[in-house]
C-alpha cells in the first residue's frame, strides 16, 4: 500500500475533497477514495459472497455475450476496461476475442492493478497488457495510439451505477472522447428489489461496512485525519427519484475529527454520505447511451432480470 504524505497531489486532492465534504450538509466524503489495496482487496471478497448478486449474474450472461460480441469485433482488438480491479472478467473476453493485441486496464487503485496486471500477464503472453493509474471522473489521455485496429471498451461491475443520469452522460461522452471510433460492452443493474439491494449493499457478510468504514481508516493513514471508527456503524438506504441505493456511515454517539487543522463535530444519528448506486432499466440507459453519442447495438438480460450488458458502438 502506498502511504502518501501530505505533499504529494493525491493526498492533497484527498484532503481538499474531504474537508469540503466533511463542510457540507448533507456532509459527504467522495466515493472515489474507497479505492486502495484495502477496499479493493476487500471488494474482491465482497463479490465472492451469496448475498452480493451483481458479480455472478454478470458472469452468468458474459461467456455467451462475449461470444457474440468477438464474432463483431473481430482479431487485433485493443480491450481498454474501466475500473478493472482484480481484472478477473477480461479473461472471459479475451478468451473469446480473436487474437487481441493489447489489454489497456484503467483504475484509481494503482497497488492492486499493478498486481492484477502482472497475474493476468503471465497467462496471456500474447497480449500486450497496459496498466494505466487513472481517475475516470476526469478525461483520459491513454499513452498508447487506438488507431489502426478495433477497440472495445469495458465496463463491467455495474460501476456506471455511481454516477446520477446527467453524471453517466458526461462520463459516457468521455469515454467516447478517449475511445473513439469503436465499441463498448457495459454491465448495468436495473434491480429495483429492495431485500435483494439491501442484502447486497447492506450485508455481504459485514463487508460492505468493513469496504466503507476504509474510507475513514484511510482518511487516518493518509491525511492525518482522527476519526474513531467505533463510532460510525455503515447503512445502505435504498431511495427513490432516481431510484437508487445511498451508502452512508452514521455516527453511533456524539463523536469529532480533527482535519486539516479544523474539527468537524458529527451528533448521534449524523451521517457521512459514502456513496450511490443508481439503478437503471434497459430503456432508460440506452437514452443514456444515445444522448452521449453512442448508438445501442444490443442488450442482454439475465434471466433473473438482475443484470444487464449492454453493447454500444460509436461511429
Ligand atoms: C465496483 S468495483 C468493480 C471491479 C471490477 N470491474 C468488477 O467488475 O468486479 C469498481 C472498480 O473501479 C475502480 N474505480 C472506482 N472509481 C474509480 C475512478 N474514479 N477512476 C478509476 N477507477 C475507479 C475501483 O478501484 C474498482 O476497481
Amino acid at each position: 500500500m502506498t502511504t502518501q504524505n501530505a505533499e504529494t497531489p493525491e493526498a492533497a486532492a484527498f484532503l481538499r475533497d474531504a474537508r469540503a465534504g466533511l463542510s457540507a450538509r448533507p456532509r459527504a466524503l467522495p466515493g472515489k477514495y474507497l479505492w486502495d489495496e484495502t477496499g479493493s482487496t476487500l471488494f474482491d471478497r465482497i463479490c465472492s459472497t451469496r448475498d452480493y448478486y451483481p458479480t455472478g449474474r454478470e458472469m452468468t450472461l458474459l461467456p455467451g455475450v462475449a461470444a457474440e460480441v468477438a464474432a463483431r469485433v473481430g482479431p487485433g482488438a485493443t480491450v481498454v476496461e474501466y475500473g478493472s480491479g482484480a481484472s478477473r472478467k477480461i479473461r472471459v473476453l479475451l478468451d473469446a476475442l480473436p487474437q487481441p493485441a493489447r489489454y489497456v486496464a484503467l483504475d484509481i487503485s494503482w497497488d492492486f492493478l499493478k498486481a492484477a496486471i502482472a497475474r493476468l500477464a503471465q497467462d496471456y503472453p500474447g497480449v500486450e497488457m497496459i496498466p494505466v493509474h487513472a481517475d475516470y471522473s476526469q478525461p483520459i489521455a491513454l499513452p498508447v495510439d487506438l488507431a489502426g485496429g478495433p477497440v472495445l471498451g469495458f465496463f463491467p461491475g455495474t460501476s456506471i451505477s455511481n454516477f446520477s443520469g446527467p453524471q453517466a452522460v458526461a462520463f459516457m461522452e468521455r469515454a467516447r472522447a478517449t475511445l473513439g471510433t469503436g465499441w463498448f460492452l457495459i454491465g448495468v443493474d436495473p434491480t429495483r428489489d429492495e431485500d435483494r439491494l439491501l442484502r447486497a449493499y447492506g450485508g455481504a457478510d459485514g463487508l460492505m461496512a468493513a469496504l466503507h468504514l476504509n474510507l475513514l481508516a484511510r482518511a487516518n493513514r493518509e491525511i492525518g485525519a482522527t476519526f474513531d471508527l467505533d463510532a460510525f456503524r455503515h447503512e445502505a438506504r435504498v431511495l427513490d427519484d432516481p431510484f437508487r441505493v445511498e451508502a452512508h456511515l452514521v455516527a453511533t454517539r456524539d463523536t469529532e475529527c480533527r482535519l486539516g487543522g479544523e474539527v468537524f463535530r458529527f451528533s448521534a444519528g449524523e451521517s457521512i454520505h459514502t456513496d450511490n448506486s443508481y439503478k437503471y432499466a434497459p430503456e432508460a440507459f440506452q437514452e443514456i447511451a444515445r444522448r452521449s453519442g453512442w448508438t445501442p447495438e444490443a442488450v442482454w438480460l439475465d434471466e433473473l432480470g438482475v443484470f444487464s450488458l449492454h453493447l454500444l458502438r460509436s461511429a
